[in-house]
């Protein structure tokens, strides 16, 4: 079964920065990372689920116009709010079953996933690659006992998703710890996109 908000509440009161995001250089590293991999310079709108307190978050308000961003614990949502940048919408919610209306220029799935069992993660999965123009995915890759599923698995069911609907896998990045992909309804390279091979 997928973890329930309990989980996430109890991980919260312990510490309000579990993951250590705003001091770990592996979480820096992977956060310059992911906005390195996004295709576009600057994007209309975007949806984070999984937003935790707000630092990847605020990084990604600096790329795009609006930011809704989506957690499941109101103790990590209390904490992202001081200090957000303007743009960025915080809801309190769970996915896939409060999947917001609409669409989105893009779509970031960043340690989310595996937290869902596959079932769950299959239909979030579906819902980010039909909602989403491009879709970028980044997941620890070792096992935690605790998680219903690995990083590769849950790459493997948007890899599925994204192919059933469409979308081309433009950047695959893989490390002993971490998978990062992205997914695009416009198949084209960066550099295709932005005239590098000519005519
Ligand atoms: C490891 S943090 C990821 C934070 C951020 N996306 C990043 O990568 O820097 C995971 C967050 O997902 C939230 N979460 C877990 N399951 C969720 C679900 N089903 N829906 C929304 N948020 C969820 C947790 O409360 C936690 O704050």
């Amino acid at each position: 079964v997928s973890l329930p908000p309990a989980y996430f509440d109890r991980l919260y009161g312990r510490d309000r920065d579990p993951w250590k995001f705003r001091t770990r250089w592996y979480e820096q590293r992977k956060r310059d990372l992911t906005l390195a991999a996004l295709p576009q310079p600057h994007y209309g709108s975007c949806f984070e689920p999984g937003c935790s307190i707000g630092v990847l978050t605020s990084a990604l308000a600096r790329r795009c116009d609006q930011v809704l961003a989506m957690d499941v614990s109101t103790s990590a949502l209390d904490e992202a709010k001081a200090g957000l940048p303007q743009g960025v919408r915080l809801l309190r919610g769970s996915v896939p079953t409060d999947w917001p209306e609409g669409t989105f220029d893009l779509v970031v799935l960043s340690e989310v996933g595996y937290y869902l069992d596959p079932p769950d993660c299959a239909r979030l999965a579906e819902l980010a690659v039909t909602s989403a123009d491009d879709l970028l995915a980044v997941h620890w890759r070792h096992a935690v006992a605790d998680y219903p599923m690995t990083g590769d698995a849950v790459h493997a069911l948007v890899a599925t998703a994204a192919e059933a609907n469409g979308l081309t896998r433009i950047t695959s990045h893989v490390e002993a710890d971490l998978r990062l992909e992205v997914w695009s309804r416009d198949g084209r390279s960066v550099a295709e996109r932005t005239g590098l091979l000519g005519s």
